[in-house]
């Protein structure tokens, strides 16, 4: 522990067991009735498994979703292939402040570095959309893409990979929709001008994972994170509603680890909560996963839908301004970043 980078270790209160007591684990959704519904309805059986798992978890897995395995494996093979690569060569699409994609070695979870690298890729790529947090504010976010040149394959994997996952985003919306008692198609206005992103994370293996994270416990802000965890080597673990005890997610092969973020919160007017998750590292092994984050369009003004709002259950919400809340989440990432470099 002595050599331990000071920046990476955790509270004590925050650190993880090793061990793994617990059996219990997210329920599983099969999804093959939503494609081959010949009318378009949803099974109520399966409706009622994504209202009481969003309730009771925030968390579920999904199978048969959909995405075929072969974009997922050449996702999983290109994101191998990038972390493969040197520093120098990474760093060639580094994150520069306002810029919201490309590559990181210096994530940040509450103040606490995370052991791992990431590339950062936004669905939508129109070529420079400047977005001010506040009219006044000159800092601009730069919402366009960085790839890798020594990589020809890598771009199409990513944007063949999250072209399935936007779909997928959007069937689960559906779903999500009528579980809450909506017309299927109520959230599909808001996803007009996609704000969604793709995530590749790489875990190295790391010296001390009992006193660091991968990521360290946060909430996701978005509407949905479909997350692909490693086949082999597991680390996610989500806070359990019901008694706030840490636990882990174990891999199933071509599954999806699916969880609401918080817009899904505001419009749910708290049905669905957000749910804290975290990823453990490992001594030995390395891991993978990639994240995608199926986000709104910029001008979305985020808040409990009216059909929910009843005298009895009153907003518990302000409405926000998601392009602006996002914004400034990325520039304060990158400022705390740089505030803490200084110290370390
Ligand atoms: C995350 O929640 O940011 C990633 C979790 C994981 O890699 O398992
Ligand atoms: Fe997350």
């Amino acid at each position: 522990m002595d050599d331990f980078d000071q920046a990476f270790i955790q509270a004590p209160e925050h650190r993880p067991k090793l061990s793994d007591p617990e059996a219990d684990g997210i329920p599983t959704v099969d999804l093959s009735p939503i494609f081959n519904s010949p009318d378009g309805t949803f099974p109520d059986d399966l409706v009622r498994q994504i209202a009481s798992t969003s309730i009771d978890w925030g968390f579920f897995l999904v199978v048969n979703h959909g995405v075929p395995a072969e974009k997922r494996q050449r996702m999983e093979a290109a994101s191998r292939e990038f972390f493969r690569r040197s520093l120098e060569e990474k760093r060639t699409v580094m994150k520069v402040e306002g810029m919201v994609t490309g590559y990181s070695d210096m994530e940040l979870t509450k103040n606490v570095r995370d052991w791992k690298e990431v590339f950062d890729f936004i669905v939508a790529d129109p070529t420079v959309v400047p977005v001010s947090p506040e009219p006044n504010d000159h800092r601009l976010t730069h919402w366009t893409n960085q790839w890798p040149t020594y990589l020809p394959e890598f771009r199409r994997a990513c944007e063949e990979y999250v072209e399935e996952l936007e779909k997928l985003g959007h069937k689960l919306m559906e779903l999500l929709a009528v579980s809450l008692g909506l017309p299927a198609e109520r959230f599909r206005d808001y996803f007009k001008e996609t704000t969604s992103f793709g995530r590749l994370n790489h875990y190295p293996p790391c010296p001390s994972p009992e006193l660091a994270l991968g990521v360290g416990r946060h909430k996701d802000p978005g509407v949905l994170t479909v997350l692909a965890q490693d086949d082999d080597v597991e680390g996610l673990e989500v806070k359990r509603k019901r008694d706030g005890e840490w636990i882990r997610v174990k891999p199933v092969p071509d599954s999806y680890v699916v969880n609401v973020g918080e817009i899904t919160q505001a419009w749910s007017n708290e049905r669905y909560e957000s749910v804290e998750h975290r990823a453990m590292v490992n001594h030995k092994k390395e891991r993978y996963s990639i994240a995608f984050f199926f986000n709104p369009s910029h001008s979305t003004v985020v808040e409990p839908l009216k059909e929910l709002i009843t005298p009895e259950n009153p907003p518990n919400y302000k409405s926000y301004s998601w392009g602006k809340y996002l914004s400034n989440r990325m520039l304060s990432n990158f400022k705390q970043l740089n505030a803490d470099n200084i110290q370390v």
